[in-house]
């Protein structure tokens, strides 16, 4: 059975992008959003440090600027951290006149923590849950609007492009085929303007920081579709993740190093003074790549943070949530270190974007996590992702709002989904086991520290693995893990790719072969087209 849903606009992804865009469209257009579980099930919920916004009297926006493009390591757009920075301020009014309630200082002013990177004091925060605040406002917003429609359990499986439907029409992209998870039913959607607002992809690593859903769906969703992906090899590891057997990737802030914790080895000895000047605030990739070396140097399994020099009470108040949890595996941080590994965390690259959202198809945008938009460069500073979130959300509603009335409508008829030629699947365990032979090698072989060797490696895995999935794909129904599975095997190629094409160490790409940054050309981003694919293979 199948069944089909019109929008004028449909976002896909319910994070901070998705729901910020929402509900600067709906006054005007009718919206349909989409997670594929459940509403708090992306990064966003999870966010801990906060916001990057130039609040502060001693700070100013070329002291952000400059912070950008430095931790950047030179493949910065100066327009675009220009135009983003610059609206720190504003997105954070538009978030509490959205209900989202920042911590404050006594005065009553907006209290600002610092992070890795950042010379001053520029982290709007609730408490140590950001992410969680701002989710549950917005969730709230979107929910009382008449104008969105929000499904969840709904999994995106692919794009629909009006060439797919006439082959003498462009790309334009008209709708999506999506999975409803809960009914197990395929539906056709319809609409005249489609945003990718699906978050990374740092699931492809067998550990990570981020939540289950982060599996670059809209990274491959596009990719398909015919999109340009560009950086795909600046994947960012958090340094400090907890490490215990019973945590599931959970976070420890840098607002905890940002309040003078140190980082220091079995012993308590601090060692990050050997690797940066700012030792633990130096940028994250610096700190990560510290840590990888302290564990491989000494043979052991995780350093440690120390934040108990500083006082229980001023502890237990900045950093509620990390306190709580800890405590729920008998590691008291008032008194004990935490022991802590790096751990993938952010996707740098993705779906290239222009200054209003726009991709290289016509008719779709892709903002957030999903997006490169030059931001971050070769290595994204902390608190920045959430604040272009923001900014792109409010860029990509401008550029919408303006061009949809004039949009032709092409009144195209989206067939159905046919499962005439598929059965029910009857090995489960091809899904699950190439699930985690991918996710690690991804870790063993295209981590922290890369070399020409394992990144050949890799490739030739994922080459077997694709004509698995592939044909798995062809024979069986669909089901969320299997679309997760060859969603995350195309994102595994593009990292490899870009990182093939990268003959340097640069920001969070490191490799052995080519340990130096090339200072003397302009630095390039790496970029990956299906179109230069085919050209390759030829
Ligand atoms: P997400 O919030 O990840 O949302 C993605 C949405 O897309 C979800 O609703 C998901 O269901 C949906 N989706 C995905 N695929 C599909 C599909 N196929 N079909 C339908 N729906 C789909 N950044 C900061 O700036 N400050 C911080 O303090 C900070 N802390 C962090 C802490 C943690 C633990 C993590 C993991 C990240 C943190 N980050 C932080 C990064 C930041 O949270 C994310 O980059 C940001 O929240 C991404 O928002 P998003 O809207 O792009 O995507
Ligand atoms: C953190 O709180 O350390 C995460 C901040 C970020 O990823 O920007």
């Amino acid at each position: 059975m199948s069944h089909s849903d019109t929008f004028d606009v449909l976002i896909i992804g319910t994070g901070a992008a998705g729901l910020t865009l929402a509900l600067k469209l709906a006054d005007n257009v009718r919206v349909g959003v989409l997670s594929k579980f459940h509403l708090t099930s992306g990064s966003t919920f999870f966010a801990q440090g906060g916001i990057s916004a130039v609040l502060d009297k001693t700070d100013s926006l070329d002291s952000h600027i400059k912070d950008t493009l430095n931790a950047g390591a030179g493949l910065c757009s100066e327009d675009i951290v220009r135009l983003t920075v610059s609206q720190g301020r504003q997105s954070i009014d538009w978030l509490r006149k959205q209900g989202v309630d920042f911590t404050k200082e006594i005065s009553g002013q907006l209290h600002l923590n610092r992070e890795g990177g950042h010379s001053h004091r520029r982290i709007v925060h609730a408490t140590d849950a950001t992410g969680k605040a701002m989710s549950l406002a917005l969730i709230e917003r979107a929910k009382e609007h008449k104008n969105i429609k929000i499904l969840e359990n709904h999994n995106v499986i692919d794009l629909i492009t009006a060439d797919k439907l006439d082959p003498a029409l462009d790309k334009t992209v008209v709708g999506a085929y999506v999975l409803d998870t809960k009914n197990q039913q395929v539906k056709s959607m319809a609409a005249r303007v489609v945003v990718l607002a699906t978050g990374g992809a740092s699931k492809v690593y067998l550990y990570s920081t981020n939540p289950h859903i982060s599996t670059g769906d809209g990274i491959a969703l596009a990719w398909r579709a015919g999109c340009h992906i560009s950086n795909m090899e600046f994947m960012q590891f958090h340094p400090t993740c907890l490490y215990h057997p019973k945590a599931h990737s959970f976070l420890i802030s840098e607002a905890v190093r940002g309040e003078g914790a140190y980082l220091v080895d079995a012993q308590g000895k601090r060692f990050m003074q050997h690797y940066d000047e700012r030792a633990e605030l130096a940028p994250r990739d610096i700190v990560a790549r510290a840590i990888d070396n302290e564990m491989k140097t000494h043979g052991v399994e995780c350093v440690y943070l120390d934040i108990s020099h500083k006082s229980a009470d001023f502890i237990k108040q900045h950093f509620p949530t990390i306190y709580e949890q800890c405590l729920t595996l008998d590691i008291d941080i008032t008194k004990h270190p935490i022991p802590v590994v790096p751990a993938a965390h952010y996707t740098c690259g993705g779906v290239v974007s222009d200054d209003y959202a726009r991709t290289n198809i016509p008719r779709l945008y892709a903002i957030g996590e999903v997006a490169c938009t030059g931001l971050h460069g070769a290595n994204r500073m902390a608190s920045n992702s959430l604040l272009e979130c923001l900014v792109f959300a409010d860029r990509a509603s401008i550029d919408i709002l303006k061009t949809l009335p004039h949009l032709p409508r092409l009144n195209l008829a989206i067939p159905k989904w046919d499962e005439s030629q598929v059965t029910d699947s009857d090995e489960e365990v091809v899904i699950s086991h190439n699930w985690d032979e991918l996710r690690r090698f991804m870790w063993d072989y295209v981590g922290i520290v890369r070399t020409d060797k394992r990144l050949n490696r890799a490739m030739r895995r994922i080459e077997l693995l694709k004509d698995e999935i592939d044909e798995y794909y062809s024979h069986f129904k669909v089901s969320s893990d299997l679309l997760e599975l060859r969603n995350l095997v195309i994102v595994a190629e593009l990292i490899v790719r870009c990182a093939q094409q990268r003959k340097e160490s640069r920001g969070l790409h490191y490799t052995q072969d080519y340990p130096e940054k090339i200072e003397d050309l302009k630095a390039k981003n790496t970029c990956v087209s299906p179109e230069m694919l085919k050209k390759d293979r030829k």
